[in-house]
C-alpha cells in the first residue's frame, strides 16, 4: 500500500483486549487520527438514556440521531468524547452505560448512522479505527486489519484497574461476568456481530505489554507503507 493518503488501520476485538490503548498509541506514533467507535455507540446510548428514548422506538431513534453530534478532541494528550459539544468522557464509561450500550448497538438504525459517520471520518486515510466491525463492515477494504484477543482473566484485570482510576470499584468476578456477557452479546447479535475478518492479523495481548502491542501494529503498518504486502 503506497498511497500518499496514509493507511486505514482497523482494530477489532473483544472488550478489554487492549484495543483502545493500542489504537490511541499507534495513531500517535504514526501521526494518524484515532477513532474510538465504541465511544460513539456509548455517547448515543447516553443521549437515548437522557432523552428517555427506548431501543424499540425506531422513529424517535431516527429523530435523535439526526439531531446528535458526537465528536472527539484531545485534552492534555488524552482523547475526550463530546456529545453535542459537551464533554461526556466519564459519563459514557459507567457500568450503567456499559450495560445499556449493548441493546443500543444492536439496533440496525443506530448502526447504519454510526457506520456512515465512521466512514466519513476515515475515508481520507491516515486513521486508526477501533471497534467490533471495522474490518468486516465499516472498512472491509482497510489496508491493515488487526483482531485483538486476550484471556478473560487478563482482560478483567486490566478493565478493573482502569475502572478503579475512575473511582469505580467492582470485584474481579463482577468484571469477568460483565465482560463475558458483553462478549456473548457482541458475538451473537444479528447485525454486524463481532467477527474476525478473514484477512485480519490476530494479536493475542494476554502476555504482551502495551509497548509490545503498539510496536507490533506500528511495525506491520510501516511494512505496508514502505512497499509491503498489498498494493
Ligand atoms: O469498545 P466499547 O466497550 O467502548 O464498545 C461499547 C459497545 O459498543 C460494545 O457493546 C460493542 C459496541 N460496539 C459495536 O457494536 N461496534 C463497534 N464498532 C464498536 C462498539
Amino acid at each position: 500500500m503506497n498511497s500518499p493518503r496514509g493507511l486505514i488501520i482497523a482494530i477489532d476485538g473483544v472488550a478489554g483486549s487492549g484495543k483502545s490503548t493500542t489504537a490511541k498509541l499507534v495513531a500517535k506514533r504514526l501521526g494518524y487520527m484515532h477513532i474510538d467507535t465504541g465511544a460513539m455507540y456509548r455517547a448515543v446510548a447516553l443521549k437515548m438514556l437522557r432523552c428517555g428514548v427506548e431501543v424499540t422506538d425506531s422513529d424517535k431513534i431516527e429523530d435523535l440521531l439526526h439531531n446528535t453530534l458526537v465528536s472527539q478532541k484531545e485534552v492534555d494528550g488524552l482523547p475526550h468524547v463530546l456529545l453535542d459539544g459537551a464533554d461526556v468522557t466519564d459519563e459514557i464509561r459507567t457500568p450503567e452505560i456499559s450495560l445499556w450500550v449493548g441493546p443500543v448497538s444492536e439496533n440496525p438504525r443506530v448502526r447504519k448512522h454510526l457506520v456512515r459517520w465512521q466512514r466519513d471520518l476515515g475515508k481520507n486515510g491516515a486513521v486508526v479505527l477501533e471497534g467490533r466491525d471495522i474490518g468486516t463492515v465499516v472498512f472491509p477494504d482497510a489496508d491493515l486489519k488487526i483482531y485483538m484477543v486476550a484471556d478473560l482473566k487478563a482482560r478483567a484485570k486490566r478493565r478493573r484497574k482502569e475502572m478503579l482510576t475512575r473511582g469505580i470499584d467492582q470485584s474481579m468476578t463482577e468484571v469477568e461476568t460483565a465482560l463475558q456477557a458483553r462478549d456473548e452479546r457482541d458475538s451473537n447479535r444479528e447485525h454486524s456481530p463481532l467477527r474476525k475478518a478473514s484477512d485480519a492479523i490476530i494479536v493475542d495481548t494476554t502476555d504482551l505489554t502495551i509497548g509490545d502491542q503498539v510496536d507490533k501494529v506500528v511495525e506491520l503498518a510501516r511494512k505496508m507503507t514502505t512497499g509491503g504486502a498489498r498494493s
